[in-house]
């Protein structure tokens, strides 16, 4: 059945676990989340982001997600727009079905320029209060994700020499935050505690705590009925990186968030991990050693199937580390 992410992180916070939210593209990621949530008997977040618009059409992206509601009927999910750019995409997304938006104000419709306080909370609210009026949940954020290991070791103001930005300037901001929420009323927010997207997050391997995760506690002590969000949680398995590159794969070393950092933020009030590249490299990686095993193989089902179970694995080891396996 689908549910808003206000229902489910609700029941997320009463019994202190967190989420994974899984970025969808296709029928195969899909399917490997679903199942996996289906033998662990957890609930689930589908998201979507332009990108996957752009790739599959909203028509089939809406109806991969009724396909998994018919299939699953048991399985509360909620369908939820990743990173929307502007107030209109938010209402498509509506239109389209989905229970919850994100309206990523903290950076200007292109995406890439970060915008001001006062645009952010302008465009939330915004959309808040239109979503709320459709029953849709809403995600908002505050902050610039990016690895710590990047920031200038510097307190003071204004960009750094090297245009990068401190410490301070990253993470979000504990006294912001409280008055983001009240103007806003987001349902969940999304803080900056020292992740970044995609699958170079640390060029070691990470050790003690690599994430402001005093800033998690601050924040939630601050707003606990708001939900945090983690963006850029894939913790980048070393297992599927090794195997992409012996199958021809070219990736340089990379380390991601360990699982147990991510268990750390939840105790403290994350409720809502966002992972996206972990069941791209866990695709590429079975594909990749399939085709190089099976040279004669020109049947896609047979290297589809070996992704699907790949990131299958991925889903339940993350389902059942952050605790919402048995939620029922
Ligand atoms: O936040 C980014 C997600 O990983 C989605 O990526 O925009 O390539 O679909 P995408
Ligand atoms: P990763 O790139 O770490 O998987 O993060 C995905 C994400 O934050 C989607 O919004
Ligand atoms: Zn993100």
């Amino acid at each position: 059945a689908l549910i808003s992410l206000r229902q489910l992180l609700d029941h997320a916070a009463t019994n202190g676990y967190g989420v994974p939210a899984f970025n969808v593209n296709n029928m195969e990621q899909v399917r490997a989340i679903m199942e996996a949530a289906d033998e662990t008997d957890s609930p689930v977040i589908l998201q979507s982001s332009a990108g996957a618009r752009k790739y599959a059409g909203s028509t089939f992206l809406r109806h991969l997600i009724q396909a998994a509601l018919e299939e699953w009927p048991a399985i509360p999910v909620c369908l939820h727009l990743d990173h929307g750019a502007s107030a209109g995409v938010c209402v498509q997304a509506i239109q389209n079905g989905f229970s919850s938006v994100m309206m990523d104000g903290s950076l200007m419709e292109d995406s890439s320029t970060p915008s001001s306080y006062e645009y952010n909370v302008e465009i939330t609210k915004k959309v808040a209060e239109m979503a709320h009026a459709c029953g849709v949940s809403v995600e908002g954020e505050l902050g610039v994700l990016g690895s710590l290991e990047t920031a200038t070791a510097g307190k003071e103001d204004g960009v750094g020499a090297e245009g990068k930005l401190s410490r301070e300037q990253m993470l979000t901001d504990p006294d912001q935050a409280v008055d983001f929420v009240e103007q806003t009323q987001v349902d969940a927010l999304a803080i900056a505690i020292g992740t970044s997207h995609g699958a170079y997050k640390f060029t070691r391997p990470p050790s003690g705590e690599v994430l402001a995760i005093s800033r998690v506690k601050e924040i939630h002590s601050r707003l606990p009925d708001t939900h945090l969000v983690m963006h850029g949680s894939s913790s980048v398995p070393q297992e599927w990186l090794k195997t992409i590159n012996e199958y021809g794969g070219e990736l340089g070393q990379t380390y991601g968030v360990p699982v147990t950092e991510i268990q750390e933020g939840i105790k403290h009030g994350v409720r809502k991990v966002n992972i996206d590249t972990d069941l791209r490299l866990a695709a590429t990686g079975a594909v990749r050693k399939h085709l190089v095993e099976n040279p004669g193989n020109f049947d896609p089902r047979k290297f589809l199937s070996e992704a699907i179970k790949a990131m299958k694995e991925v889903c339940r080891s993350r389902f059942l580390a952050f605790g919402p396996a048995g939620w029922g």
